[in-house]
């Protein structure tokens, strides 16, 4: 899978606007609260909004996923925890966190944004 400037765009597309490569809106199972990545996490990725149930979404930015964690975030385990909910410690995140339906590229592209992007 190429990581570049393309993947890059995408990837930000993805993640300010909820369209992917087709334009389509991006879909999770259950429905997502929010249609894309930024209405939760902030443009800037800085996370900390209270959402339902007392879930505060995540701090994605380099600092949160890799500085200080047991077990750092690779672009594999941001791809899980998109994809499957499950965390850098194989814990289940919050059902608030959706369970995003991607292609293999898509995810590919917006986990690659998030870990190379959001500092
Ligand atoms: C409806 C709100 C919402 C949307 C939309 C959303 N997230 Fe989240 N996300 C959350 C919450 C809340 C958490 C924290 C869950 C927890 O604490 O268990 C989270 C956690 C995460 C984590 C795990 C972070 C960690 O510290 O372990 C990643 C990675 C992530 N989100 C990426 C994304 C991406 C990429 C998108 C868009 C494709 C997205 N999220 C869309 C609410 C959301």
């Amino acid at each position: 899978m190429p990581s570049n400037s393309a993947s890059l765009a995408n990837g930000r597309l993805i993640y300010q606007t909820g369209r992917d490569s087709d334009g389509r809106l991006i879909v999770a199972r259950p429905p997502a609260l929010y249609p894309n990545c930024a209405a939760c996490h902030r443009s800037n990725g800085a996370g900390g909004l209270h959402l339902p149930g007392g879930a505060v979404s995540a701090d994605l930015r380099r600092s949160a996923l890799i500085s200080g964690q047991a077990h750092p975030y690779t672009l594999g385990l941001v791809e899980r925890a998109i994809a499957t909910g499950i965390d850098n410690n194989g814990q289940p995140l919050n059902r608030v966190m959706p369970r995003w339906r991607l292609s293999t590229r898509d995810l590919h592209d917006v986990a690659y944004y998030v870990l190379t992007k959001l500092k």
